[in-house]
């Protein structure tokens, strides 16, 4: 990747002011990160192929990995992609929020956003910041997370700077990420609705809107060698931070004696060792360093809280990391999808530890 020229940073609360700064610069060909529901994203305008690459550039990312292009008007959709009757319901349902839809793509949607696929991903999120940026610039937007490529993607406008700060002109600040996952990703482009990222929006509420959707099958493991990424981010190291992860599977009382004992383990070895925990857990793990990842009986807390912790991680230099885990359902599911690959799906069944 070729070096950037660094540039002066603005870090902006969302205002008026702000946001046409923004909408200016977008139609400049220039970056701006924005705070959607879902995490912040790098946006430029969509059909100016020479303002997409700068995304690549800025974040590190490979370019044979396409972007969403973000939208506020249903119009806007027309020189982008076919909308077929069941993207519609989707919409109807879900839109505005946190849920991208993949379809065929149209002539005018420059190859650098599609990554040269005959399908283009596109959404319209609810965030009212992002929404009246998408107004005031009226530009279909490609966007992906503002992290850098292999972080966390960033859910506060502090983690935007940490990645980006010198290598785009404008961040605006519109608080914490709602949903703290970045959007569900379905393909309508394929012969049956799949999934292939888990997000806010789960697989039981597509079904409630179209009958059966499929899961794409790497969601909650490795891609196998050779196997084809159905969703090209699939391939690539994700959300890793720069400890090792490892996750302690089973009953409650045993997972919470396992994490003591490996906990003991490692910061006896010299490790810079830590556990993140549910809230209930907070008490009993006092001594091993904890980070409270949200309340077992909620899984959307910890979605919310999940890639704010794991940056704190890496800022603290935590080198060793032993974390509880959800059940794969629900919103859960886009948890363990995120939390498996941090961990490089690394797992220890807690039995193994405390007998
Ligand atoms: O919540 C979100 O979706 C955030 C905010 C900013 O909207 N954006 C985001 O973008 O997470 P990104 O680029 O980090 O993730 C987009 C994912 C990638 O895994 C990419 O491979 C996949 O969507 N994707 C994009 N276009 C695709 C296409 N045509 N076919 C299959 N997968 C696609
Ligand atoms: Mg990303």
């Amino acid at each position: 990747m070729k070096d950037m020229i660094p540039m002066n940073t603005q870090l902006l609360p969302a205002n008026d002011e702000s946001l046409s700064l923004a909408a200016r610069l977008l139609a400049d060909g220039q970056l701006v990160a924005f705070p959607t529901e879902t995490v912040y994203g790098l946006g430029a305008n969509a059909l100016d192929a020479q303002a997409v690459l700068g995304i690549f550039a800025a974040k590190g990312r490979p370019g044979d990995n396409p972007l969403i292009v973000h939208i506020h008007d249903r119009r806007q959709l027309a020189d982008i992609c076919e909308v077929t009757p069941d993207a519609l319901r989707l919409m109807d349902a879900f839109w505005p929020g946190p849920l991208t839809i993949i379809l065929p793509r149209k002539p005018g949607v420059p190859n650098e956003v599609t990554a040269n696929l005959d399908t283009v991903a596109v959404r319209m999120p609810s965030h009212p910041v992002a929404q009246a940026l998408l107004r005031a610039c009226d530009l279909p937007i490609a966007a992906p997370s503002a992290n850098r490529s292999g972080k966390p993607s960033p859910t506060a406008a502090r983690h935007v700077f940490d990645d980006m700060d010198g290598r785009i002109p404008l961040i605006i600040d519109g608080g914490e990420s709602d949903v703290g996952l970045e959007s569900t990703v379905i393909s309508l482009a394929g012969d049956k609705p799949c999934i292939l990222r888990p997000g806010g929006i789960t697989q039981a509420m597509l079904e409630s809107v179209l009958g059966p959707v499929e899961l794409a099958g790497s969601i909650l493991r490795p891609l196998e060698k050779g196997e084809k990424a159905l969703s090209p981010g699939m391939m690539y190291k994700h959300y890793s931070p720069d400890g090792q992860v490892t996750l302690i599977e089973g009953a409650e009382a045993d997972v919470v004696e396992a994490l003591r004992r490996l906990y003991a383990h490692a910061a006896g070895e010299g490790h810079r060792a830590c556990v993140m925990c549910f809230t209930e857990h907070m008490d009993a793990l006092r001594d091993c360093a904890p980070h409270d990842i949200g309340s077992k009986t909620d899984a959307s807390e910890v979605a919310h809280r999940l890639f704010n912790t794991l940056r704190l991680l890496d800022e603290e230099k935590m080198d060793v990391i032993f974390s509880e885990v959800v059940p794969p359902e629900g919103v859960g599911l886009a948890v363990m999808n995120r939390l498996g690959r941090a961990a490089a799906f690394r797992t220890v069944q807690a039995k193994e530890i405390t007998s």
